[in-house]
């Protein structure tokens, strides 16, 4: 089958994706890219050829994660962590696993990939979760970070963009499991 030629350039190339949503864009495609690219080789350089244990926080991390997983030239495999938090006005710390490894992480080098950490309280919680299971090492790599939010110490050794406390979407990140499917980070327009 030959390549569809590109659409016209005045049809808004987004209008399906948004479902009647303003979106304004806060990182552009192209820059997300080329960050995912440098975090890729900066992993790969410090895990030197190390087997490595990438555990994606689902679902948010979906996007991030198979960009990066891309990225690093290492012999590595894939888990996944699926968290509930319980939300009301925010995030209250109070987590539970709604769908745990597949695998003992055990003496394994684990590399937590997570869409963003806002006040913490998630990633705080699953660093002690899995440490209990005594992995080699662990270590989080977020995509982004609002430092504004933060209200738990949590040590995000790999991080793409750090950002201001707005609300964003897309690459992955959802507003009421809607928009995640945008390329870019945007702020929802109220
Ligand atoms: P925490 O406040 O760091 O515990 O963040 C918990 C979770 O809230 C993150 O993993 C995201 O799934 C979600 N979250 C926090 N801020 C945003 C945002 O700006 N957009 C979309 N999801 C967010
Ligand atoms: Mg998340």
């Amino acid at each position: 089958m030959p390549a569809r030629s590109p659409a016209p350039a005045e049809s808004a190339p987004d209008r399906g994706r948004l479902g009647g949503e303003t979106v304004d864009v806060l990182i552009p495609e192209e820059r997300v890219r080329a960050r995912v690219d440098e975090l890729g080789r900066q992993i790969t350089r410090d895990y030197a050829g190390r087997p490595v244990v990438l555990v994606g926080v689902l679902k948010g991390a979906l996007v991030f994660l198979a960009d990066l997983m891309r990225a690093l030239d290492l012999p590595l495999t894939l888990d996944f962590v699926g968290l509930s938090s319980y939300v009301g006005t925010g995030s209250t710390g109070e987590v539970t696993v709604t769908s745990d490894l597949t695998r003992p992480i055990e003496g394994l080098d684990v590399l937590l990939v997570e869409d963003i950490v806002d006040t913490g309280l998630t990633m705080r919680w699953l660093l002690d979760h899995l440490a209990q299971r005594r992995p080699a090492s662990l270590a989080i790599c977020a995509l982004l970070v609002k430092p504004s939010r933060a209200r738990a110490e949590v040590p995000v050794r790999y991080r793409g963009f750090e950002i201001g406390d707005d609300f964003v979407v897309g690459y992955g990140l959802d507003v009421d499991g809607r928009l995640r499917n945008l390329p870019y980070v945007g702020v929802v327009r109220r």
